[in-house]
């Protein structure tokens, strides 16, 4: 029998009604791709933003999601780095419904697949990929900070600097917290009270509530005269104004991940503080940054260094997404990561 292939499918442009399950085929292989069999998939803010605002929605039709984490079912040709019955995750390109996560078997592109270690649960692994790449991207493109490449020490030893990570409960700023760390820097950072404990626990080593007004004179104070870096993993509703205003250094750059609204945000720098937008394609349009940045997460993966977002599981498993992506409009995901187990989807 064959496997069930089921894709939780996007049926018009724009769709404002729940997705539904279709049946696909068995997609062919090109080269330096293999087929996963997803075990768990993870949610992120652009897939509710792709289905609203019809965004990289080639066709009817589309499947969204760009996490997974697996099994290697089958490889494609000249793929040697990988074999079949390998625990692995992947930030799939979503270029084809194939190569989408919210179905049963999605299309990985090597270069964008890690394998995954035993000790961390697909639903863990699955809460990695996109937000971590967009995390080791940005560090890299925006902020010019090199990540230790193994063997190199990380740690890599202190450099007595600090970084803002605003936003430091969110996904991607999880991720931009562990990885400054390793880079050797000092992590101050933002996010509700309720998060606090959560986001020291990642390596912060102060923590503001940014609701608080007197955020960015409480940031200047505990960074000192030298904070010149800050990477804005939320960059919507001040956010990046209050980056910018919070270095204390004579010059500065704040990394952001969202591209500004031009009436709103004309032009974030100042004389002194340059604003870059960056975000997880850094990774693939540069091919010596995408090494490193998958490099150093085999290496913290084989370690058990990184730590995986807090995993929400919706229950329904491909159908439980639905109930996510509501969650998801409605700014209700709060330092977790909403996930399904495929294995609990009813076909
Ligand atoms: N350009 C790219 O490649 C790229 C890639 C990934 C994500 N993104 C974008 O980056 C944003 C974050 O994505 P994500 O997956 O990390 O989101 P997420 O985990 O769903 O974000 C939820 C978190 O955001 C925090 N938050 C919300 N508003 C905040 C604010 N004003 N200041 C500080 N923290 C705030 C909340 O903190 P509390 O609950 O503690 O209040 C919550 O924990 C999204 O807009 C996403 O679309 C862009």
């Amino acid at each position: 029998m064959s496997p069930p292939f089921k894709a939780l499918s996007v049926t018009e442009h724009y769709q404002k009604t729940p997705l539904t399950l279709l049946d696909f085929d068995e997609p062919e292989l090109a080269k330096g791709e293999i087929l996963i069999e997803n075990a768990a998939v993870a949610q992120n803010p652009i897939d509710w933003k792709q289905i609203d605002f019809d965004i990289g929605i080639m066709d009817v039709p589309w499947v969204v999601g760009g996490d997974v984490a697996g099994t290697v079912y089958k490889v494609g040709p000249g793929v040697t780095a990988f074999k079949t019955g390998d625990r692995v995750i992947s930030f799939v390109e979503r270029k084809t419904a194939r190569h989408s996560g919210f179905q049963t078997y999605t299309i990985g592109n090597v270069t964008r697949t890690v394998k995954l270690p035993s000790s961390y649960t697909f639903e863990e692994g699955s809460t990695i990929p996109l937000a971590y790449v967009t995390a080791g991207a940005g560090l890299e493109a925006a902020l010019d900070i090199v990540l230790p490449a193994p063997p190199a020490d990380i740690p890599a030893a202190s450099k007595n600097q600090p970084l803002l990570v605003w936003g430091g409960s969110s996904s991607v700023g999880a991720f931009v917290i562990q990885l400054a760390k390793a880079a050797g820097y000092t992590v101050l950072s933002t996010s509700s009270p309720r998060n606090h404990a959560y986001v020291k626990s990642l390596g912060a080593s102060a923590v503001l509530d940014y609701n608080d007004p007197d955020v960015v004179s409480k940031i200047r104070a505990a960074a000192g005269p030298n904070l010149s870096l800050a990477y804005d993993s939320i960059s919507e509703n001040g956010s990046i104004e209050a980056s910018v205003a919070s270095i204390t250094a004579s010059t500065g750059k704040v990394a952001v991940i969202l591209p500004p609204e031009p009436e709103k945000y004309s032009d974030q720098s100042t004389d002194s503080v340059k604003v870059v937008h960056t975000g997880a394609i850094k990774a693939s349009d540069n091919p010596l940054i995408g090494q490193r940045v998958y490099g150093i997460l085999s290496a913290l993966l084989e370690t058990h260094t990184l730590i995986a977002n807090p995993v929400k599981v919706i229950p329904g498993g491909l159908l439980g997404i639905n109930e996510g992506l509501q969650l998801g409009r409605e700014y209700k995901v709060s330092g977790e990561k909403l996930v399904y187990t495929i294995a609990d989807s009813k076909f």
